[in-house]
């Protein structure tokens, strides 16, 4: 299928345009030294993105694991221009609703799994968190249990930066200097079903609140778990009455292959966390979809006990009118089918590269893939293969050792191919002899 390539808008000079970022925008993990000669998106359609000076990249990355639909959907700018011309914002707090929000709680109440049907709305990742943490504890004082405080997640797990969720988040490089960091945060191993249960007797289950997990770790590097940790954790969280919460901010809207990441393994969570891919990153939206028995509880209280948690932004309509068109692509292109197709094809490839002298390990489900390097066997590691892969015309990020990919689940076939061979020749050319 050709791709049509819209015209450049009028725009600076590159130069120019560096110069003025460099004095005046301080980017999301800022370093100068990593802002020497930086990308400078300028346009995309489906799974590639080209910068100002005209570059072509494939997308390897869906941007930040996000741009689940693709660039360029000209239904979801008349989706959102439709709404702003009748009512960009409304107040959404308790005693004003607006019909996009309505009708988007309603229609994700039919597809988050059964027994979760009540949404409350953010606009991120981490503001999900930060509302499932808050509300767990909350959930438990109503339950006559207010020392249920805890909130333990894994290691390696990534769930935001702010103050919560980056309690949460386990990678130690998130930490320094933030500190102190809001107690009663605990982290545990995080493929060990034994060591969760371990640590919620050691803390004293009376003190749990919750357990907080990715289905499939994404920015920690890509690392899904045995197909019995999850049934086990639910399990466990059972029988020492602690909730859990499933961070879907990745892996919801079909990113593994099925619409939510448990899915795979056909477990509830008692909260579901989504963002990125709900709005395809298009504008931000995120969210929180309650239990009906933590709803039920919250619902339930004399009219002094209010849930006093609030966003200005919560059910904003434009967002939630051009999630509905997301939704819209998402199901009229069966994209949570192509993502597992897809998907089986990506982790066939990275699979052809297990052999290699450079490569540790391969890791991945549905369209999230990593390829861990052996330490030492390429000068600079993941991140030197991600500047060449750059330079060749796939743009994405790595951890530690490890190159990441998730790219957008309308990927072509053919750039799919030329995404894996662009890693695969990286691989071969920067390897020392090994
Ligand atoms: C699993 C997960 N949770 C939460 C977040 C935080 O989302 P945000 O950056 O929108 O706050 C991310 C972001 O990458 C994520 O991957």
């Amino acid at each position: 299928m050709a791709i049509e390539v819209p015209a450049p808008a009028e725009s600076l000079p590159y130069e120019a345009l560096v110069g003025l970022d460099q004095a005046h925008l301080l980017h999301p993990q800022h370093h100068p030294a990593d802002h020497t000669d930086p990308v400078v998106f300028a346009r995309g359609r489906g799974a590639i993105l080209w910068d100002v000076r005209g570059r072509r990249y494939i997308d390897g990355l869906s941007c930040l694991w996000n741009v689940n639909v693709g660039h360029g959907r000209s239904e979801l700018a008349a989706a959102a221009a439709r709404q702003m011309e009748r009512l960009a914002f409304a107040n959404a707090y308790a005693g004003s609703s607006n019909e996009p929000a309505i009708t988007l709680a309603a229609r994700l109440a039919g597809l988050t799994p059964e027994g979760l049907r009540t949404t409350f709305f953010t606009t991120g990742g981490a503001e999900s968190n930060d509302t499932a943490i808050k509300t767990a504890r909350f959930y438990w004082h109503l339950q006559g249990r207010p020392e249920k405080t805890k909130i333990v997640s894994r290691e390696d797990g990534y769930h935001g930066v702010t103050m919560g969720a980056m309690a949460a988040t386990a990678l130690p490089a998130f930490h320094p200097r933030f500190g102190p960091l809001p107690p009663d945060f605990r982290h545990v191993p995080a493929m060990s079903a034994a060591a969760l249960e371990g640590l919620i007797q050691d803390e004293g289950p009376e003190t749990v609140a919750a357990f907080i997990a990715e289905p499939v770790q994404g920015a920690g590097g890509v690392y899904p778990p045995p197909a019995d940790y999850f049934p086990r954790v639910r399990e466990i969280c059972d029988r020492y009455d602690v909730l859990f919460i499933a961070d879907e901010v990745i892996t919801g809207f079909g990113r593994t292959g099925t619409f939510w990441g448990l899915q795979q393994w056909n477990v509830v969570p008692d909260i579901l966390c989504f963002a990125k891919g709900v709005t395809s990153g298009y504008l931000p939206l995120g969210g929180v979809v309650l239990s009906d028995a933590i709803r039920d509880v919250l619902y339930s209280q004399p009219p002094e006990v209010k849930w006093m948690h609030a966003y200005t932004y919560s059910a904003h309509p434009t967002c939630c009118a051009v999630a509905h068109a997301n939704l819209d692509v998402i199901e009229r292109e069966g994209l949570v089918a192509r993502a597992a197709r897809l998907g089986a094809r990506l982790q066939g490839r990275l699979a052809e590269l297990r052999n290699a002298p450079a490569v540790r390990e391969v890791r991945g489900l549905g369209l999230m893939g990593a390829v861990e390097l052996e330490p030492g066997a390429i000068p600079g590691s993941a991140g030197a293969v991600v500047a060449e892969m750059k330079r060749r015309g796939v743009f994405t990020r790595y951890r530690n050792d490890s190159v990441i990919l998730a790219p957008p689940l309308v990927i072509a076939e053919n750039e799919l191919e030329e995404l894996a061979d662009v890693l695969a020749a990286t691989v071969r050319d920067l390897s020392t002899s090994l």
